[in-house]
């Protein structure tokens, strides 16, 4: 039998226009879900719509249609969305569905009967956009830490779940599997804030609004939105019936894919219901970071939207796909420009992928009338490039199980920028003119055909258009598993080679594409020029005044990788208390990505951001130059806090 997996997302709120920040936790669920069903397992994947709560009764008033008009409106939008990113999910629950009602009553029930549930009065503070109770002392400038939006008085009787009760039993969880709240960090923020303050009950019903699951023993009340969508992740598989062959297969989860912002009702309540009704709990709660834009979260309020369709229907689904898993350091947040967006597109697909697979092609056309030659005998200068044709599997295989989606597709370019280096050191065009080469041109072609038919293999729980699209023109099939399709050697010669018509990753004039998008969307994007290195000797003097207007601040490295085609640039992630940007700085040359994460930085916040090799930096880590052109960053002297004022 094979091992089962099972994967969630969030089921999604249905209470407004979906922008591309949303599409994050599907598409790298589905990655990780097509990734596991070519290894071999037995996937489930999950995903659905959250359709009752206040939020959505008063949008579905605003628009003047009744909640569940307004709710069957956006759950078309999103299905559609789903199908044009090729989301695989096994299972799309909608909490308006009659089994999911019936189940949350019986849970709810459940909850009472065991004694976890009592009824007392209400008074504190909501957050309805975000349907989460506050306390005074945890908002942030008396907003919702969240959002930052308002915040509501609320008064009324409710009933309480003893969330209290289970304090020490999820310590002890955490401690026991510390894994079970994923990265570290998110771990750490969920001990801190909440857990050691003390967990206070949980106001679990509502008497105030109607648009939600009626309490069957008390009918004035509806359930809280939070406990009637968690319970989705069991409800979708059967429970309460437990006899139910999806329940006794696939539960408990294998992983909750949440954001950030979410952690908490996934990593506190969630398993205190669970352990109330003694059941098993996930194996892991994984917090991935926001989609940011401009530096704030894309979200519909802030005005900032990107629209997937758009984006989908003029520059094709897989390069969404591939922006949003490569583009985003996982487990922390990424930057969309649309520069970005573009120079992905050009740098990664239309020039190295779709030229080796355009370039290799065209010479089997050319030289074997479309026929893949038979190869000879290897020479010493193929054992490298076979050798990580022959590691790729694993090496990509490593990163995915620790849900390094981007590095796992920079392990994958790796060979894709080596065979395109291979073309340039063998020189297939050359060896095409001397007929005495051509064992040797075969073999070439071979090797180059073998490195694009594991590559593609490997991209498509990635990118499966595209993928499918390059093994067809090998005369291959999606494959159905990994095993046996990512050693070197499978393809045989005297199979039909075809071009692809058209290219498969069309370049775009990027300058004038920013013009085309930016007058369409009016893009907040600045592209402010880049500052200048200003001459050492010479410096006017300021006055204090002057130097005020210089915000620095203390920051933390939390992620950093080379800028793809520049030999200079470093791009950082970095946490600047509680923000996160990225910034780019030419210190390449003195600095390794590995030896920047984690440092503590000081870091020029108020610069006006700028877009360098395709990249919007915003913002400047301070460096140091001697004499001699030795650069170093400057660090505080002992750590500090992230976000702390430099003056
Ligand atoms: O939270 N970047 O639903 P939701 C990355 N209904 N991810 C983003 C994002 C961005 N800019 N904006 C949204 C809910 N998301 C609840 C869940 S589960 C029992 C109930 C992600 O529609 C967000 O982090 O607000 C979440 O994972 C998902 O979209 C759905 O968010
Ligand atoms: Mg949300």
């Amino acid at each position: 039998m094979n091992k089962k997996y099972y994967i969630t997302t969030p089921i999604y709120y249905s209470s407004g226009n979906f922008h591309l920040g949303h599409c994050y936790t599907t598409v790298v669920c589905d990655a990780l879900a097509r990734f596991k069903r070519l290894e071999g397992f037995d996937v489930f994947y999950l995903t659905g719509t959250d359709e009752h709560g206040q939020k959505v009764e008063q949008k579905a008033k605003e628009a003047n249609k009744t909640p569940k008009e307004f709710v069957d409106a956006l759950y078309e939008q999103i299905v559609s969305l789903w199908s044009l990113l090729g989301i695989s999910y096994d299972k799309f629950i909608r909490t308006t569905d009659d089994y999911h009602v019936e189940a949350v009553q019986k849970i709810f029930k459940k909850l009472y009967e065991k004694g976890d549930l009592y009824k007392a009065q209400y008074e504190g503070l909501y957050c309805t956009p975000c349907e989460s109770f506050w306390t005074e002392s945890q908002l942030v400038n008396g907003k919702c830490p969240d959002c930052g939006r308002e915040v509501k008085m609320m008064q009324e009787e409710s009933y309480f779940f003893k969330l209290s009760k289970y304090q020490d039993k999820l310590m002890e969880l955490y401690e026991k599997n510390p894994d079970f709240i994923s990265p570290k960090s998110r771990m750490n923020e969920m001990v801190n804030n909440f857990i050691k303050p003390g967990l206070k009950d949980l106001c679990v019903s509502r008497t105030s609004f109607k648009w939600g699951i009626p309490v069957t023993f008390d009918d004035s009340h509806v359930i809280y939105v939070w406990i009637d969508a968690l319970s989705n992740y069991i409800t979708a598989l059967g429970y309460p019936n437990v006899q139910d062959s999806l329940f006794t297969k696939y539960w408990p989860a294998d992983i909750h894919m949440v954001g950030k912002e979410i952690v908490r009702f996934h990593s506190i309540i969630w398993p205190a219901i669970l352990m109330a009704l003694d059941l098993p709990l996930p194996k892991q709660v994984y917090g991935h970071g926001w989609l940011l834009f401009g530096g704030d979260k894309m979200s519909k309020s802030k005005g900032n939207v990107t629209d997937p369709f758009v984006l989908c229907n003029k520059f094709g689904v897989d390069s969404v796909r591939y922006f949003l898993l490569r583009e985003v350091p996982f487990g922390s947040d990424g930057l969309y420009t649309n520069r970005a967006f573009l120079s992905r597109l050009n740098s990664d697909l239309a020039n190295d992928l779709g030229n080796l697979v355009s370039r290799t092609t065209a010479m089997i056309e050319q030289n074997f009338a479309g026929v893949l030659p038979t190869p000879y005998d290897s020479i010493d200068m193929d054992h490298e490039i076979i050798g990580m044709i022959n590691n790729l599997f694993i090496s990509v295989k490593n990163k995915m199980d620790e849900l390094h989606v981007p590095e796992a597709l920079s392990d994958i370019w790796t060979l894709v920028q080596r065979a395109n280096k291979y073309i340039d050191e063998t020189k297939p065009w050359a060896l095409a003119k001397n007929p005495d080469n051509r064992e040797r041109l075969a073999t070439v072609l071979y090797n180059l055909s073998e490195a694009i038919r594991v590559i593609a293999v490997m991209l498509s729980p990635f990118i499966p258009n595209s993928s499918k699209i390059i093994l067809e023109s090998f005369g291959l099939k999606e494959p159905k598993l990994f095993e046996e399709n990512t050693t070197f050697g499978k393809l045989k010669g005297g199979e039909t080679v075809k071009r692809t018509e058209g290219p498969i990753f069309p370049r775009i004039n990027i300058e004038k594409e920013l013009q085309n998008m930016e007058g369409e969307e009016e893009s907040t994007e600045k592209k402010p020029e880049i500052t200048k290195k200003h001459s050492v000797e010479k410096k006017d003097i300021i006055n204090i005044q002057d130097f005020a207007k210089v915000e620095l601040k203390t920051g933390k490295i939390l992620a950093c990788e080379k800028l793809p085609n520049s030999s200079k640039l470093l791009k950082s992630t970095v946490e600047i208390g509680g923000e996160t940007r990225t910034i780019l700085s030419g210190i390449a040359k003195w600095y390794s990505p590995e030896m920047m994460v984690g440092r503590n930085v000081v870091v020029v916040t108020n610069l006006a951001s700028a877009s360098i090799g395709g990249v919007m930096s915003e913002g400047m880590l301070l460096c140091a130059e001697d004499t001699q052109g030795n650069v170093v960053l400057l660090t505080p002297e002992k750590a500090m806090e992230s976000g702390s004022i430099i003056s």
